[in-house]
């Protein structure tokens, strides 16, 4: 009886012992994994604790860990063009740019709009055909010509135009639908080439013309459209223009240099001048509602 006892309570005291080492050893994992986990180290390097919770969230710990505090951290991480890549970059022009918008920062770092126009030069990826970009960042080959330059009738145009033929067949068909609401849509620019360019731009200068390669109009997919009774500076006020905003894009082509976004196209308002697209991707970009450099940056040639 007394040997039971003893054995009972030796049984007790060795089963309290172990589960306080247990308990111990458990406390002692839990202050590690505390130490090292991201989101005390995010704390450790300013953020508040919802703030690392909401980095770790969204998988991005790593990343914000291997830069630096910005109080603008997480709305740059959940903007809505956020590239990967350009995260310090969107971070060193905040510290610049405090009065500029979270969504404007990364726009105008993703369109390389950050320093002057043509400081940066890109070469534009020709391979992506109808999809590719041109503007004063990326530029053209002084030797590329497009392979499919047509002329244009004089039923759709002002003097000789020249556009890529897959534009042409498209914009027999804008054309066509146009003119079913009594409306005359007319080509009065097209295709130039890299001399031409070379000319219109000594001609119009920075502001409204593109440096020869880095202008629209050597692609053949660009054309400037004006109305019988328009000009480019009278075509905004013009039904055709109303037109062509509602439907511009149901035949491949957008409106270019939209207002307000000279800041990331480089050029001011231009009502007259589509840009061709083909259907599919000038009825996304259209209905994306931001300009084709923030399109191209964020959808085509962000990897
Ligand atoms: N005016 C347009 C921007 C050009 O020169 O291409
Ligand atoms: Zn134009």
């Amino acid at each position: 009886m007394e040997t039971k006892r003893v054995l009972k309570k030796g049984v007790i005291k060795y089963g309290v012992i172990t589960i306080i080492a247990i308990l111990f050893i458990i406390f002692v994992i839990a202050l590690i994994m505390y130490y090292t986990s991201d989101k005390y180290k995010l704390t450790k390097l300013g953020y508040s604790k919802e703030e690392a919770i909401e980095i770790v969230t969204i998988g991005k710990s790593n990343r914000v860990l291997n830069i630096r505090y910005s109080e603008v951290m997480l709305d740059i991480l959940k903007g809505k063009y956020y590239i990967d890549n350009n995260l310090e970059k969107y971070l060193d022009y905040y510290d610049a740019n405090k009065d500029k918008s979270i969504d404007d920062i990364i726009a105008i770092i993703n369109v390389h709009a950050e320093e002057e126009f043509y400081n940066i030069e890109l070469e534009t990826d020709t391979s992506k055909g109808i999809e590719m970009i041109v503007n004063k960042v990326y530029g053209l080959d002084k030797e590329y010509v497009p392979e499919d330059i047509v002329n244009v009738s004089n039923w759709y145009a002002y003097g000789e135009q020249k556009v890529s033929e897959e534009v042409y067949e498209q914009y027999k068909l804008m054309f066509n639908a146009a003119k079913k609401e009594n409306l005359t849509l007319i080509i009065n620019d097209s295709y130039r080439s890299y001399e031409e360019q070379e000319k219109t731009h000594k001609r119009y200068g920075d502001d409204y013309a593109a440096r020869p390669g880095h202008s629209e109009h050597n692609t053949g997919l660009a054309v400037d459209i004006i109305g019988p009774t328009s000009t480019g500076d009278t075509f905004e006020d013009s039904s055709e223009y109303q037109w062509l905003q509602e439907h511009a894009h149901e035949y491949g082509f957008i409106l270019r240099y939209p207002k307000d976004k000279e800041y990331l196209t480089g050029y001011e308002y231009e009502s007259w001048h589509y840009r061709y697209l083909g259907v599919e991707l000038a009825t996304k970009v259209h209905d994306s509602g931001i300009t084709y450099d923030e399109y191209y940056a964020y959808y085509l040639d962000n990897k």
